[in-house]
């Protein structure tokens, strides 16, 4: 009998030929680094570089975070990523009102350029890649990024990273938006051409179903909602009077790696598949890399147990291999106490030295995409693809992302799905080791690492002194400058750029436009 797969899609027991009858390889998967990408968008993938081992990291001070990248980098991490506290990624200073008892809790707190200055201190930003998981104020982080680059001698077209700056998932799934739909598109449309004209190689957006899977998308629904949204970024580039091969080589994608390894691999080969052509067919991009869908992934927090942590680094193996088998670019392994606390150094080095065993002491680097032909994943491939595909199409119905976030559609599903997985794990016909299966009748104890309360009054001090020293009129008049920038149609980056450089804070910038904007309030459609 069949199984279901995690979209509800059969998973035979026995796959051999009939599985692919009609199936065309030249057509369905063509050659690595070609169209339609499935094998995967570089023609030499691992065996010519490795992907990029990303640790997202960040906690408490600037400075406790800059000591965490440095041992990052010393143990072989290969690229950065930045964690922000909530009140940053709300756009609110650390002494706002709002802010209380959230202060370095999740991330870094950076209020100003002098935090980002501490951030990177040491570390040599034109040679290392930073992704910030920064979404509604990403245009004022990647700012102050450039600002600290160039004080540190850097060429602004040489900088790499990628900011998430991915505004329509907050609305489905992850809930730290600011501005309501509309001026969020509109300034993601600044920060694309920004990013053109001044930073080249910068990643302008990490269009990411992660966060939609957390909150318990399926496979299936999590490549569709998140290329949907994709297709709704490009429209609204375009509309706005950009070429299509001007800002879509720069766009990339951010996926979930659950333990169901085989649905996974074929997850990502499907959404490969389906951008090349959307991309291709839908809005005529002519450059290859505007075809390529890269992307980043993180294994799945959501899978990842408070009881008998340790088994989490089976399960995290297991994840990681399913991303590198599905042709990621870059790799976050989660730490296996990170279901209880923020992860240990000792834990977090480990989490790393897991994609370095997979580098370095496995065969899976050898060879390119070392599932294609095989005739279970290339049917789940296909299921996948075309489940995926279905969804996209009922998004298309109700108008594009946009209007289908505001009648509650993406969401809705989501939730359905969300209630099935909890529902199938309460019955125990879902099987979770040392949950509902395997269980230890005591759990053995273990000592989590803790953010340091005092933190919060030490970043207010330093808030004052900065507002302080400062020139203020040179602040307001940037403000002004800003706010007249957001009223009608100029890109709102320089002004920005203008004000941090005055030191104006992160919460002062983001006001700035709540004021001229307004804040989004979600509908009521649950
Ligand atoms: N042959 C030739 N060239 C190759 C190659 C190969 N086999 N492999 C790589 N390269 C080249 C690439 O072309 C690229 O060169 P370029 O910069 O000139 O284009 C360079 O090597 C770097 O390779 P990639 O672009 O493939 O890898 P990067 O690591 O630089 O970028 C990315 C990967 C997915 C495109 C990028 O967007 C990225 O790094 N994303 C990370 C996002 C991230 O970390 N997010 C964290 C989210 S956590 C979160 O949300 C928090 C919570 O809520 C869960």
């Amino acid at each position: 009998m069949a199984r279901e797969s995690e979209s509800g899609l059969p998973i035979e027991p026995v796959y051999g030929p009939r599985a692919l009858d009609g199936w065309d390889p030249a057509q369905k998967l063509g050659e690595p680094g070609s169209y339609p990408y499935t094998r995967g968008v570089y023609p030499t993938m691992y065996t010519g570089r490795p992907w990029t081992m990303r640790q997202y990291a960040g906690f408490g001070t600037a400075g406790e975070s800059n000591a965490r990248y440095r041992q990052l980098i010393a143990h072989g991490t290969t690229g950065l990523s930045v964690a922000f506290d909530l009140p940053t990624q709300m756009g609110h200073d650390s002494d706002a009102p709002l802010a209380h008892g959230e202060v370095g809790k999740v991330g870094v707190a950076i209020d100003s350029v002098e935090d980002m200055r501490v951030l990177f201190d040491g570390i040599p930003l034109e040679q290392v890649s930073t992704s910030m998981t920064i979404n509604a104020p990403a245009a004022v982080l990647l700012l102050l990024y450039q600002l600290v680059a160039e004080e540190q001698g850097a060429r602004p077209e040489r900088l790499t990273g990628t900011i998430q700056n991915d505004v329509l998932k907050e609305y489905i799934a992850r809930g730290t938006y600011i501005f309501p739909p509309k001026p969020s598109l509109r300034l993601t449309a600044d920060i694309f051409r920004y990013c053109g004209e001044r930073l080249p190689r910068w990643n302008t957006i990490s269009i990411s179903g992660y966060h939609m899977a957390e909150a318990g998308a399926s496979p299936a629904q999590e490549i569709a909602f998140t290329l949907a949204d994709g297709i709704e970024y490009v429209r609204t580039a375009v509309a706005a009077g950009m070429d299509v091969d001007d800002f879509a080589p720069r766009l990339s994608f951010f996926f979930v790696a659950r333990t169901t390894l085989l649905e996974e691999v074929a997850k990502f080969r499907a959404a490969r598949r389906i951008w090349a052509r959307v991309m291709r067919e839908e809005f005529g991009a002519r450059d290859p890399r505007s075809q390529m869908l890269r992307f980043h992934t993180q294994t799945a927090g959501v899978q990842l147990t408070a009881q008998q942590p340790e088994v989490n680094l089976v399960r995290v193996s297991v994840q990681a291999l399913a991303a590198v088998l599905g042709g990621t670019q870059s790799l976050h392994t989660n730490s296996f106490d990170e279901a209880i606390a923020l992860p240990t150094h000792t834990s977090a080095r480990l989490a790393l030295r897991t994609q370095q065993v997979l580098a370095h002491e496995t065969d899976v680097t050898a060879t390119v995409d070392p599932f294609a032909g095989s005739y279970a994943v290339e049917r789940m491939t296909d299921d996948v693809e075309e489940a995926a595909v279905g969804l996209m199409d009922r998004v298309a119905e109700l108008g594009g992302a946009v209007e289908a976030i505001e009648r509650g559609f993406q969401k809705g599903e989501i939730e359905r799905n969300a209630y099935r997985i909890a529902q199938e794990t309460d019955s125990g016909e879902r099987v979770v080791v040392g949950v509902n299966r395997f269980r230890l009748d005591e759990e053995e104890p273990y000592e989590p690492l803790r953010v340091d309360p005092a933190i919060e009054a030490r970043q207010v001090e330093r808030l004052a002194a900065l507002r302080a020293r400062r020139d203020q009129p040179a602040v307001d008049s940037a403000l002004t400058a800003l706010k007249k920038a957001a009223e009608g149609d100029d890109n709102v980056l320089y002004p920005m750029r203008e004000a941090l450089r005055a030191r104006a804070t992160v919460g002062e910038v983001c006001g700035a436009l709540r004021e001229v904007w307004g804040a989004y309030v979600p509908s009521d459609a649950f």
